[in-house]
């Protein structure tokens, strides 16, 4: 048998990084790793809380009391917050818009990183984000930066909340798409960013399933 790969895909929000990770954790039979939801978790409580995020103290003790826990599943994974079912709820535009902000904090990221770390620990794992390749899995065997226009980004995750009930117009989706990218990719620490050995992926005018093949297909090349 061939030994199990990590796989880290970053990219830009709505650029069908999870969609895509999914499918191909679940054809390599992997697990796979959401962390942005890690983030809109820890979010959702600060927000629920009040919580003053610029006070460190106030960060550490928020962070030392939640408990944020991904299981597999059918579609995917779902996202426990102190062993509520959080995985729709994290998805709100409430959550969206602040999530960002929360992750440009030194602390959640030092503590989210070091529970990634641990869950990917020794076994094959699809792991995606904003900076896996560049600072959580540094060594994986292979490291995809996805994106896609930010026109098509926004028409997609349009469609998504439509499904999903949450209204947003095409225009507010636009614009928060681009100001998290920009928040995201201007932060001091670990921004979003692609890493030096990562295959760069334009997903705009690809199927998921095409997108999906290309990443098994590197995958596969990477297998000993
Ligand atoms: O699904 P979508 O692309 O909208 O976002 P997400 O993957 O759920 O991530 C939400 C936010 O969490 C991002 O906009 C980043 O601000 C932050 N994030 C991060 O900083 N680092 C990660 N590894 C993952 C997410
Ligand atoms: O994880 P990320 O924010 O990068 O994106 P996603 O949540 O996986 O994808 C956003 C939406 O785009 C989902 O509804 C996907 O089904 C859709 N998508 C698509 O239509 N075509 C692709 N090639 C990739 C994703």
């Amino acid at each position: 048998m061939t030994k199990p790969i990590q796989i880290a895909i970053d990219g830009p929000a709505a650029a069908g990084k999870s969609t895509i990770a999914k499918i191909v954790a679940e054809q390599l039979g992997y697990i796979y790793i959401d962390t942005g939801a890690m983030y809109r978790a820890i979010t959702m409580k600060a927000l629920s809380e009040r919580i003053n995020m610029a006070s460190n103290e106030e960060a550490g003790k928020l962070l030392a009391k939640t408990e944020i826990d991904l299981q597999p599943s059918e579609d995917g994974q779902l996202v426990f917050l102190d062993k509520k079912n959080v995985t729709e709820a994290i998805r709100s535009q409430h959550v969206t818009k602040a999530v960002s902000e929360m992750a440009t904090h030194k602390l959640v990221r030092k503590h989210m990183v070091e529970l990634q770390k641990q869950l990917a620990k020794d076994r094959g794992v699809v792991m995606d984000g904003r900076d896996i390749g560049t600072h959580v899995l540094t060594d994986a065997a292979l490291k995809v930066f996805m994106s896609a226009s930010v026109e098509e980004r926004a028409r997609r995750r349009f469609e998504e909340n439509n499904k999903r009930g949450i209204l947003t117009s095409l225009e507010e989706l636009q614009v928060e798409i681009a100001e998290r990218d920009k928040m995201d990719s201007e932060r001091q620490v670990s921004p979003l960013r692609q890493a030096e050995d990562a295959v760069f992926l334009d997903t705009t005018t690809l199927t998921i399933d095409q997108a999906a093949q290309k990443i098994l297909k590197l995958a596969e090349e990477r297998m000993i």
